[in-house]
């Protein structure tokens, strides 16, 4: 069998090399079904499928332009060549650019740094698209979704806006394993975010989930979760039946947590105020007020409710970083 990657790069078209720059956005997402688990590491494919809702104008801005030594500057600061960071996207740039070129990138988060959302799915999903543009490509989108897989799983569903289901797949080469817009935003339903930290996390996803994949006895549960929750969000996202949205997204995300708590060394992001603030939301909701909390490898809260409870929600949370999820213009 041809190398999965190398026959990635056969599909690419010719590169346009008159071009100097490239510049491309894609929003960062939150997971309503989670990916959590990987079937195949190097390729990034997962064990379940997931779905995942985009974060509007909150994402990765970048632009690309053709220099005679590779550099990276994010939010505006030089990065170093040696930093995680450095290493992974160029390494990451490698698998798609033509090997002569050396490339100036100037990336922008454009998510409230308050949010403590560092978002490795929009900054690869953003490489992707930017590279199209530097080289005038115009990829079939499951081919970008695969590319962007290849820099973070989460990111295959980052070159889409709205609603996006990301298939598993079954094939080993992965490509089948793509996501695909599912929906468009529903203009009344709302996320905010509720930060708890913004210290770096004490173990990264990608090992957080290798170790939960590798250790945790409770991982076996995991797929039978997704079996059910994923069709249920699915069918609850199509229908705007927002509290089966909302419960089982909060299932899924709680379930998610069980398995890395139950993982060896531990993997325990929550902070006493991220049980804190969980404990509100299920007050809240045994006094009527329809609000949902879901959790990703980090101890913040993003809240889900929907624009008629909108003032509700902010009364009781009031440090509430509310997302405005309508795509850029
Ligand atoms: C908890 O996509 O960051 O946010 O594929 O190893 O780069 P890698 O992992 P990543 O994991 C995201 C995990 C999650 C759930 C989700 O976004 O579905």
């Amino acid at each position: 069998m041809t190398d999965p990657i190398q026959h990635i790069q056969s599909l690419l078209p010719p590169r346009n090399t008159r071009r100097d720059t490239g510049e491309a956005y894609a929003p960062a997402n939150i997971a309503l079904c989670k990916y959590w688990g990987k079937r195949d590491t190097r390729l990034k494919l997962p064990v379940t499928g997931s779905l995942s809702v985009s974060l509007g104008a909150h994402g990765t801005r970048m632009t690309l332009r053709r220099a005679e030594a590779d550099a990276l500057t994010l939010n505006g600061e030089a990065v170093a060549p040696d930093s995680r960071t450095f290493r992974r996207l160029f390494a990451f740039l490698d698998l798609i650019r033509d090997p002569a070129h050396r490339l100036a990138i100037e990336s922008h988060n454009t998510i409230p740094i308050a949010a403590g959302l560092a978002s490795s799915a929009s900054a690869f999903a953003c490489a992707v698209k930017a590279l199209e543009s530097l080289y005038a490509w115009n990829l079939p989108p499951q081919l970008r979704s695969i590319l962007a897989r290849l820099g973070s799983g989460s990111a295959s569903r980052s070159v889409f806006e709205g609603f996006v289901e990301w298939h598993a797949g079954s094939s080993p080469d992965g490509m089948d394993s793509f996501a695909e817009p599912l929906a468009p935003v529903w203009p009344e339903f709302r996320i905010g975010i509720l930060t708890v930290s913004e210290a770096p996390k004490p173990v990264g996803s990608t090992e957080a989930m290798e170790r939960t994949v590798r250790t945790a006895p409770l991982y076996e549960a995991w797929p039978k979760q997704v079996e059910h929750d994923l069709p249920r969000i699915r069918r609850a996202v199509l229908d705007h039946d927002f509290i089966t949205l909302g419960e089982t997204a909060e299932h899924n995300a709680l379930a998610m947590h069980a398995t890395m708590i139950g993982s060896w060394p531990p993997v325990i992001y929550w902070l006493p105020e991220t049980t804190a603030h969980l404990h509100s939301v299920h007050r809240l909701r045994a006094e009527g007020l329809p609000v949902f909390a879901t959790l990703d490898a980090g101890p913040n809260l993003k809240l889900l409710y929907t624009a008629e409870h909108e003032a509700d929600v902010l009364r009781n949370f009031p440090m509430l970083i509310q997302i405005d999820q309508n795509p850029t213009p």
